[in-house]
Parts: C-alpha cells; sequence; structure tokens
C-alpha cells in the first residue's frame, strides 16, 4: 500500500499514520518528522528550517525533495509507505509523482482527513500546553493554516479534479477515525 496522507496541520495525520504503519507494516515518512529531527542534529539543514517551521511557513521546496529522495533511496519503501506532510503545494505534487514515476511507482491512494478548523485549534492549543511544540503558539497555528488554504488546499483540489482523493471524516475517537480510514483504503481489511 502506498499511501499519501492530507489534512490540515493537526488533523490527525501522524497520529494515524502511527496506527496505519503497524496495520499495513510498511514505514511512515513524516517530512515534519524528518525535519525535527535535523533541528533537533542541529544540522546545517536543521539551522535553516528551524526558524522557518517555528513561524508556521514552509520549508524550500528543494530541501524537502533533496530529504524525501534521500529517504526513498532506502529499500523499505519498496514494498509501499504512508507519506504523511508532503506533498504540502502543487509544485511538490508533481515533483513526487516524478520521483515516484523514477522508482516505478505509483500511489494507491490519497486520503484526506477533514476536520474544522475551530477543533483543529483546540487540539493544537492542548498539545502547544503539554508538548511545547515551538509552531503550536497560536501565531504560528493561525500561519500554518493561512499556509495549508493557500499553498495545500490547491492539492486536494488537484487531486480531486483527477479522481485520486478520498476524503474522510476525522472527527471522532481515534479508533473511529482509524476504522473509516482502512475502510476507505482497503476495505477487505477492514474489521468488523
Ligand atoms: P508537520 O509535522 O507535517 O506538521 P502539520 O501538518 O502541521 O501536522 P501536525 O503534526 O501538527 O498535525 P497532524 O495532522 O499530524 O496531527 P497529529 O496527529 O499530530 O510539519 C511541521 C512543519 O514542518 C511545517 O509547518 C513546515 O514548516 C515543515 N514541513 C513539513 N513538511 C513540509 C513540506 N512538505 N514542505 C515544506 N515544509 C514542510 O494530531 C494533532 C493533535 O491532535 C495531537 O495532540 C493529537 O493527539 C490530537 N488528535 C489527533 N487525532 C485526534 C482526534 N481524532 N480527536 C482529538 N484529538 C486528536
Amino acid at each position: 500500500m502506498r499511501l499519501v496522507l492530507l489534512g490540515a496541520p493537526g488533523s490527525g495525520k501522524g497520529t494515524q499514520a502511527a496506527r496505519l504503519k503497524e496495520y499495513l507494516q510498511v514505514p511512515h515518512i513524516s517530512t515534519g518528522d524528518l525535519l525535527r529531527a535535523e533541528v533537533a542534529a542541529g544540522t546545517p539543514l536543521g539551522l535553516q528550517a528551524k526558524e522557518v517551521m517555528a513561524r508556521g511557513d514552509l520549508v524550500s521546496d528543494g530541501i524537502l525533495l533533496g530529504m524525501l529522495r534521500d529517504r526513498f533511496s532506502r529499500d523499505d519503501t519498496k514494498a509501499g509507505f504512508i507519506l504523511d506532510g508532503y506533498p504540502r503545494n502543487l509544485a511538490q505534487a508533481a515533483a513526487l509523482d516524478e520521483l515516484l514515476h523514477s522508482l516505478g511507482q505509483k500511489f494507491d491512494a490519497a486520503v484526506q482527513l477533514a476536520v474544522d478548523n475551530e477543533q483543529i485549534v483546540e487540539r493544537l492549543a492542548g498539545r502547544a500546553q503539554a508538548e511545547g511544540r515551538a509552531d503550536d503558539a497560536p501565531e504560528a497555528v493561525r500561519k500554518r493554516l493561512q499556509v495549508y488554504d493557500q499553498q495545500t488546499a490547491p492539492v486536494i483540489d488537484f487531486y480531486r479534479q483527477h479522481g485520486q482523493l478520498t476524503v474522510v471524516d476525522g472527527v471522532g475517537t481515534l479508533d473511529e477515525v482509524f476504522t473509516r480510514i482502512v475502510e476507505a483504503i482497503a476495505p477487505e481489511k477492514a474489521v468488523g
């Protein structure tokens, strides 16, 4: 299964990808996690990305594509993957297509987790208090939602127009949302 998980910041992509990884037995590739690892390690790339991420902007397409190429050069992605946080604009959608094409692959499904902004602001405010992630501060959350509307929503429209998009209601318990995703991508594997 080659799955692209889409949705606004805080829509639950990372949470559900962690479960889907176990369920589908394929790697979870989160561009946010890859970037945060670079920041934590203090690499030159991490130093470049740190401030951009903290204010809620997108890190440059070139950096992201380099990271992704590197990650996809590893053998574990051959059997499938769950891609979380990429693509975030139309240029990245085109780059992903090209990258997968060069590997003789294409994704099986693009799933959007739909959650309204009010719920998102509530979720991320809770995480800001609990975990102190810099980009969960109210101003950065506003910026992330703005960037999502301006740059990432067109990717969703693009996949919808090309019949590649499945929308899943992302509101409910973690189990409920997980079951909806599994039913959407692999109905034969759904439990219950
Ligand atoms: P990234 O890490 O991808 O952040 P994001 O998309 O803003 O995603 P989040 O991790 O905040 O949300 P999520 O949808 O994964 O939800 P989660 O499961 O965590 O990117 C961070 C930054 O890196 C970007 O802003 C950008 O700067 C840079 N970056 C990354 N990719 C890039 C790219 N391709 N190009 C350029 N720059 C890039 O859940 C959120 C919270 O909600 C958690 O507390 C969780 O417990 C809770 N929750 C989850 N599900 C539910 C539920 N069903 N009910 C109630 N609460 C829930």
